[in-house]
């Protein structure tokens, strides 16, 4: 494996005092991990170095043409002191996969690891302490020539940054009420929904601030051919309790499959609780929580773990899911993901990766 260089910084940032005030996505550290592509010498000089602004020609292709994936994931304090990550393989796994989609060359995935845990091991005192708090780890790829013409640029650029976050939506554990889009679409057959790229985001949008007009927390999106199947949720894949089933819709090329999704299905599945992944017709969640076999509704993403959705609105149609209150499952489900994750619960799955 290649050596990850070590370039230390001058100076230090103040860290955060107040760890209930962290937010989302606000703060930065004091380092991040690069390493670059051309094609004479591949994927190259991995370097933990200080956190510094990027500088790009005007010209450069990912700011044209979009070029460019990210991933997300989370490092975790436990009560001991200690760090773990929760199955970050599954992420470098999937951002490779991104990258094959967008025409980015595959990077070493042990190598992307190693940087990370070097990149940690120097910002260790970044992790809060404060429950529900984590260290957000964003990998990212750009195209980096500079140059006009529409194809796959020559020259890439890999880095992570970290950032120490609370929880993702302002108001905590407490359910959202979500809007279910009828207008725009996310993605469609064939295009590329399934990988976390800058474009599915810029996608969305418009119509987020059109459902935070309206007071909701984020967009339902349905699917982009007949605008009738459940899709996802701008940063979480969508779970529904009917008759005591968790159903999600199925893997079908355009929503993300989330590590957190895949992670609550496998529990779900230890705790006893039937799961179904399928095709899930809008109309089938209305009519469930009309005639009271919908008990819960829950989003999962890194971001937004298991977050309750007590109401959903379509057009001039609203229902309330599981009387606006964290239904009894997704409790559940919340508490052993975040015991696992924040060292609490064991974890038979083999998932936690400790530092
Ligand atoms: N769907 C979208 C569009 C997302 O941005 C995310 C967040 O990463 C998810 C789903 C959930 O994925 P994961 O559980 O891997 O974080
Ligand atoms: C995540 O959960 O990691 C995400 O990427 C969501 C987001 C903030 C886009």
């Amino acid at each position: 494996m290649q050596e990850i260089k070590f370039i230390k910084a001058e100076t230090l940032k103040q860290k955060p005092t107040d760890e209930s005030k962290l937010g989302f996505g606000k703060i930065f550290t004091d380092y991040m991990f690069t390493m670059e592509y051309d094609p004479e010498n591949g994927w190259h000089n991995p370097c933990v170095e200080p956190y510094h602004p990027l500088s790009l020609d005007p010209s450069t292709s990912v700011l044209h043409y979009g070029q460019s994936i990210f991933e997300g994931m989370k490092c975790y304090r436990r009560a001991d002191g200690g760090l773990q990550l929760f199955r970050p393989r599954d992420n470098f796994a999937r951002m490779n996969r991104s990258a094959d989609r967008l025409s980015i060359p595959q990077f070493d995935e042990e190598l992307a690891l190693e940087g990370l845990k070097k990149l940690l091991e120097v910002e260790k005192d970044w992790v809060p302490h404060n429950v529900g708090t984590s260290l957000y780890i964003r990998p990212t790829i750009i195209a980096t020539d500079a140059m006009l013409g529409v194809h796959a640029a020559h020259h890439y650029l890999f880095f992570i940054i970290l950032s120490p976050v609370g929880a993702y939506y302002a108001q905590g554990l407490a359910p959202v009420g979500i809007y279910v889009e009828d207008t725009y679409v996310r993605a469609v057959r064939g295009g590329f929904g399934f990988a976390k790229t800058a474009g599915n985001y810029a996608a969305s949008i418009k119509a987020g601030e059109v459902a935070a007009k309206k007071g909701y927390a984020q967009v339902l999106w349905l699917d982009g051919v007949e605008q009738k199947y459940v899709e996802e949720v701008g940063a979480m894949n969508m779970m529904f309790k009917i008759d005591g089933k968790i159903i999600t819709p199925m893997l079908n090329g355009s929503i993300l499959a989330g590590i957190t999704r895949d992670s609550v299905l496998k529990l779900a599945a230890h705790m006893g609780i039937p799961t179904e992944e399928r095709r899930i017709a809008i109309d089938e969640i209305f009519e469930a929580a009309k005639n009271g076999t919908l008990e819960e509704a829950f989003g999962t993403g890194t971001a937004a773990v298991v977050s309750p959705v007590g109401e959903l609105c379509r057009g001039d149609e609203k229902v309330i899911i599981s009387n606006n209150e964290i239904g009894e499952t997704t409790q559940k489900l919340y508490d052993t993901l975040t015991g696992i994750q924040w060292g609490t619960v064991e974890d038979p799955f083999g998932w936690i990766v400790r530092l």
